[in-house]
C-alpha cells in the first residue's frame, strides 16, 4: 500500500512518525511525502491544544466526503488525539478505521492489514490508573530498537526517545493522561541506538523527553542520573553534538550543568519552559516552582556555563491571569535573553484539572493581545541575542535550502540559500550549493534579525564561493 502519515506536533510525534515508518517499509509498505495517490492516511497528532485537533478533524471530513464519493481510502488516527478522543472519534459521517494509542504503534502493521481486509482496528492504551500493559510496553522497546537508523526526516540528525509519559501534572496539560505515566529507557538501549544512528551518519543526536532531565534508570545499587546518560551517549564514536529537550525547571541540577560544561560534544543549549513569570499563575499551573527559583535556575546555568544559550514557553491568558501576571511574563523574557520563545494561547483541554475546576475567563482578544505583546518582547530580545554573534565564525550543520530565500534567484547566482544550525540552535541563512546538505560548514557571521543570523560561507573549499 501507499501510506502518507501526515504529523502534527511535537518532536515525540516526529519521532514516533519516523518509527512507525520504518516498520511499514518493513511490511512491504511504501511511505509517501504528501497524500496524493496515498491507499492509507495516518493521522499522529497533537492533542495538546485545540487548534492542531481540529484541523485533523476537518481532514477527517475531507477523506470521509472523498469515500462517499468512491475514493478508497484508509483513515487511521494515532497518538495523543486517538488516545483522548477513542471511538469518539468514529461517526457515522466520519469513518475511523484504525485508532491507535501512543502506547500501542508498534501494532499499526498489522492493524492496517486488518484495515485493507475491511475490519476496523482499535488499540488503545490503558488509562494511566492501571497498571502498564508490559507486552505493550515491551513491544515499544523493540521498535525504537529497531528502527533503520538511515531512514529519517534527516541524514545527519536524530531524535532518541530516553523516556515516556510525564507525571507532573501541570493542570493545563494533557501529555500525563494521553501519554501516561513516567518511564525511562534502559540507558543501554539507548546507547545501543545512538551508536547505530551515529553509525549511520547521524551524529546530531537529540534525546526527548515530556520531562528529558528527569530520567532515572535504577537497575541493582546503581542509579543512572540524566547527566549519567549524557556521559554515556556523548562517549558513542561519531557523535558530534549532542542536546536534549524539553527541560523542567524543577529538575535541573548541577551534574547536568556539568555535564554541559565538560562534555564537549554536549551542547550549550537549554530549553527549558518557564511558561509564566507570575508566582500566582505557577501555582494555579501547577509548576512545583517560584518565578525566584526559575531567575536562581537561568543564573546557575550562566554561571556555570557561560556560553549558554537559552529558549523558553509562555502560556498567556491561563484561568484568572491579570494584567500584572502579564507583565511579570513580559519582564522575565526580557531579563531572561532567551534566543526564542514559544508563546500559547491557553487552550482549556477536556479532562484536565484546570478545564474541570477552573473558568477559561480571559477572552481570545486579550488572550491574542497578550500573545503579540510577549512575542513583540521576544522579538527585541531575540534581535540582540542574535546580534551578539555577528563578526563570530560558527559551524553550521547545512539542512538544505531555506525555505523562506527572501532574496530574488538572480542576486545570487542561481545557488540557494541554505538553511543551517548552529550547536546552539540558531538558525543560519546563507548562500551555497545545495550539495551542501547534511554537511558541516563554518560560516561568518555578517546579520542578524530576531530568529535568524545571515552568514557568508567561509571554507577552505574556495570553489564555493564562486558563482557556479
Ligand atoms: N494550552 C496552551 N498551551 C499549552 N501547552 C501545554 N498545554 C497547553 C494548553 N492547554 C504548551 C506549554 C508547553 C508546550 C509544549 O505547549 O507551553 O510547554
Ligand atoms: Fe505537560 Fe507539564 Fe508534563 Fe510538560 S511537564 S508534558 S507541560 S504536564
Amino acid at each position: 500500500m501507499k501510506v502518507f502519515i501526515d504529523t502534527l506536533g511535537c518532536q515525540m510525534n516526529r519521532l514516533d512518525s519516523e518509527l512507525v515508518a520504518a516498520a511499514l517499509r518493513r511490511d512491504g509498505h511504501e511511505l509517501l511525502a504528501a497524500r496524493d495517490g496515498a491507499d492509507a492516511v495516518l493521522y499522529n497528532t497533537c492533542s495538546v491544544r485545540k487548534h492542531a485537533e481540529q484541523k485533523v478533524l476537518s481532514r477527517l471530513g475531507v477523506d470521509a466526503r472523498q469515500r462517499a464519493e468512491g475514493r478508497r481510502l484508509i483513515v487511521g488516527v494515532m497518538g495523543c488525539m486517538a488516545q483522548r478522543l477513542g471511538e469518539k472519534l468514529r461517526r457515522a459521517n466520519r469513518p475511523v478505521d484504525i485508532l491507535c494509542g501512543p502506547g500501542q504503534l508498534h501494532a499499526l502493521p498489522e492493524m492496517l492489514a486488518a484495515a485493507a481486509a475491511g475490519r476496523p482496528a482499535t488499540a488503545l492504551d490503558p488509562p494511566r490508573t492501571q497498571p502498564p500493559d508490559q507486552a505493550a510496553e515491551a513491544a515499544m522497546d523493540r521498535l525504537d530498537a529497531g528502527r533503520d537508523p538511515h531512514a529519517g526526516e534527516s541524514s545527519a540528525r536524530a531524535f532518541i526517545r530516553v523516556a515516556r509519559g510525564c507525571d507532573n501534572f501541570c493542570t493545563y496539560c494533557i501529555v500525563p493522561y494521553v501519554r501516561g505515566p513516567e518511564r525511562s529507557r534502559d540507558p543501554r538501549a539507548i546507547v545501543e541506538e545512538a551508536r547505530r544512528l551515529a553509525g549511520a551518519g547521524r551524529g546530531e543526536i537529540t534525546l526527548i523527553g515530556q520531562t528529558v532531565n528527569r530520567y532515572t534508570w535504577t537497575a541493582g545499587e546503581r542509579t543512572v542520573r540524566f547527566s549519567d546518560l549524557l556521559a554515556r551517549v556523548s562517549a558513542v564514536a561519531g557523535v558530534r553534538r549532542l542536546r536534549f529537550v524539553t527541560s523542567h525547571p524543577l529538575d535541573f541540577t548541577d551534574d547536568i550543568l556539568h555535564a554541559m560544561r565538560d562534555l564537549p560534544n554536549v551542547v550549550e543549549y537549554i530549553h527549558c519552559p518557564a511558561q509564566s513569570g507570575s508566582d500566582r499563575m505557577l501555582k494555579a499551573m501547577n509548576r512545583k516552582y517560584t518565578r525566584a527559583a526559575y531567575d536562581e535556575l537561568l543564573a546557575r546555568a550562566r554561571e556555570i556555563v557561560p556560553e549558554v544559550v537559552l529558549a523558553g514557553d509562555f502560556i498567556v491568558g491561563f484561568p484568572g491571569e491579570t494584567e500584572e501576571d502579564h507583565a511579570a511574563s513580559a519582564e522575565l523574557i526580557r531579563r531572561a535573553r532567551y534566543k526564542n520563545c514559544f508563546v500559547f494561547k491557553y487552550s482549556p483541554r477536556p479532562g484536565t484539572a484546570a478545564a474541570k475546576t477552573l473558568t477559561d475567563n480571559v477572552s481570545d482578544a486579550v488572550k491574542r493581545r497578550r500573545n503579540n505583546e510577549l512575542l513583540a518582547v521576544q522579538q527585541e530580545a531575540g534581535l540582540a541575542h542574535h546580534r551578539a554573534y555577528i563578526g563570530r565564525t560558527l559551524e553550521v550543520l547545512v539542512e538544505g535550502p531555506s525555505p523562506q530565500t527572501r532574496k530574488p534567484a538572480a542576486a545570487h547566482f542561481g545557488r540557494p540559500q541554505l538553511v543551517g544550525r548552529s550547536r546552539w540552535d540558531h538558525v543560519v541563512i546563507f548562500d551555497g550549493p545545495a550539495q551542501l546538505a547534511g554537511q558541516y560548514v563554518d560560516v561568518e557571521i555578517t546579520g542578524a534579525a530576531s530568529v535568524t543570523l545571515f552568514a557568508v560561507l567561509r571554507g577552505n573549499d574556495e570553489s564555493l564561493n564562486r558563482p557556479e
